[in-house]
């Protein structure tokens, strides 16, 4: 604290200097520019008129180098945005595998076999030699404790990371095998850090989709809960919200980001704390919403509220699968 105080009375001092320093050259300028006006003017070589002209002109050399300057300095940010744009734009696409092996029967469920992953070589494995089988209509709570892997695991399935040992087949394909496009139109996810999108409520949901279907859109926020919510806003689902979702509360956020995930009719539901900041009441309305659907879901959760929502329930402890409960036990014992 002490060393931030000083630096930033350093910073104040040479600003100080930096602007008398800055108004004793301009005005010396100034001085010397008319000096030398006047001079010519005495001599006879400048008419009084001539004078004036001149130091018009000057005021607005002065003027224009000084907007020349700025120019310059904007022109220099103007690169440091285009860097940062660079990093999107000339990103690698993800490659769309063709998958030679037709679409996946969603009804084989999800089996993990046996599957490692680490985010970098020397890095200790986060998820390790990890196997066990979801299947299809199966509701499942995945346990553990902060850090213990749970998010690496779901994006493991997702198809977003690849697993570096053994295998993860989705309805009986190797996701190695799987065209991506059809791996991302099964699986709909609600990931613990995910984002809204400038745009208005019924886009975010729909996820700007270029031919809207607003009965699907309604559908889905009933299920989420947020319909309510939605209808009371004075623009209803037009209402625009910000980068960050900004005139929305966190739950309200989260309710839209479950809305978007349902709006694509996933087969299969990834919930990572999808509905960690919805009070008791509003997170069983959800779980009721979403346990109706006939799809297989994948639930992680902390809250025992909504870990008891799930028909199996498997703890995971450093990067692997230990335990497995049923459906009853768990309230009393699966409190991480
Ligand atoms: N992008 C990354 N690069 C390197 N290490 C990572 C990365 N993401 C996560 N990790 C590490 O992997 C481990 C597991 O993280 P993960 O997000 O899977 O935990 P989690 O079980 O989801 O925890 P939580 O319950 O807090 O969400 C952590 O030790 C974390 O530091
Ligand atoms: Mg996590």
């Amino acid at each position: 604290m002490q060393d931030a105080v000083n630096q930033e009375i350093r910073l104040a001092k040479f600003a100080q200097v930096f602007v008398g320093a800055n108004q004793l050259i301009f005005g010396l300028e100034r001085v010397l520019v008319i000096w030398i006006g006047a001079n010519l003017a005495l001599q006879s070589v400048f008419s009084v008129g001539m004078l004036i002209a001149y130091l018009a002109y000057k005021d607005q050399f002065a003027l224009r180098m000084a907007g020349l300057v700025d120019r310059a300095i904007e022109f220099r940010l103007l690169r440091l945005h285009g860097e940062r744009l660079a990093d999107i734009v000339q990103s690698e696409p993800e490659s769309s595998n063709p998958g030679g092996l037709g679409r996946p029967d969603s009804l084989r469920g999800i089996e993990i076999r046996n599957v490692s992953y680490r985010y970098s070589e020397g890095e200790p494995w986060i998820v390790n030699d990890c196997s066990f089988t979801i299947k299809h209509g199966d509701s499942v709570a995945i346990v553990g404790e902060s850090g213990c892997g749970k998010t690496t695991l779901v994006k493991l399935i997702l198809g977003l990371l690849k697993p570096d040992k053994g295998s993860l087949l989705i309805g009986g394909i190797d996701t190695s095998q799987l065209a991506t496009n059809d791996l991302r139109a099964m699986i709909g996810a609600v990931m613990q850090d995910d984002q809204l999108f400038a745009g208005s409520i019924a886009e975010n949901i729909s996820f700007f989709d270029s031919d809207l279907d607003f009965d699907r859109v309604q559908r889905v926020a009933e299920l989420a809960a947020i319909h309510l919510d939605i209808s009371a806003m004075p623009m209803g689902y037009q209402t625009l919200i910000g980068d960050m979702g900004s005139s929305l509360s966190g739950g309200q956020k989260q309710r839209i980001v479950l809305a978007r995930a349902l709006y694509r009719n996933p087969l299969v539901l990834v919930l990572d704390e999808a509905t960690s900041h919805l009070d008791v009441m509003k997170e069983r309305l959800v779980s009721d919403a979403i346990k109706s659907l006939p799809i297989t879901r994948i639930i992680i959760a902390h809250r025992p509220e909504t870990i008891a929502s799930a028909d199996r329930v498997l703890v995971m402890e450093q990067g692997r699968i230990v335990h497995e409960f049923g459906a009853q036990v768990q309230l009393e014992t699966a409190s991480p």
